[in-house]
């Protein structure tokens, strides 16, 4: 079942809530070529959220530092985060798409809850506060080289 994004899951950012539900719809492209073992459509979905999860981690920092929010710990736990997802596609990749469901489940579970309860929930939830105390909706920062 894809995982969708709720009004629960809002930072408080318009531009940040924007670019996660765009991650989510990545995640659940990773998550379709593992369930239908295609390792070429994998490797692409992998390499599509990975892009959008770099630009993603730049723009999170403008909006970040733009709201006075303290990122150093924040950006240490994405390095970890994008650790975390190319181990999961180097294994899953190592196995040339010969995947029991055991390891289908463990990895279809593991990319939902990296994205949500890794990502949004644990980790970006903690800026909403100081974007919430912000009246600017940050669009400008974003766009930003
Ligand atoms: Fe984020």
């Amino acid at each position: 079942m894809d995982i969708k994004w709720t009004k629960e899951l809002s930072v408080g950012n318009e531009v940040i809530d924007s670019e996660h539900m765009n991650l989510i719809g990545l995640t659940n492209g990773v998550v379709h070529a593992i369930l239908k073992r295609d390792c070429a459509a994998l490797a692409q979905a992998f390499e599509m959220l990975e892009d959008r999860l770099h630009a993603h981690f730049v723009n999170e920092e403008k909006i970040a530092l733009a709201a006075e929010f303290d990122y150093s710990k924040h950006k240490q736990a994405q390095l970890y985060s994008l650790r975390e997802l190319r181990h999961m596609r180097d294994e899953l990749l190592a196995k040339n798409c010969v995947w029991g469901d055991g390891t289908v489940d463990h990895f279809t579970r593991s990319l939902r809850n990296w994205m949500i309860d890794g990502h949004i929930v644990k980790l970006d939830m903690q800026m909403k506060p100081a974007l919430l105390s912000r009246p600017c909706d940050f669009k400008n920062i974003a766009d930003q080289k």
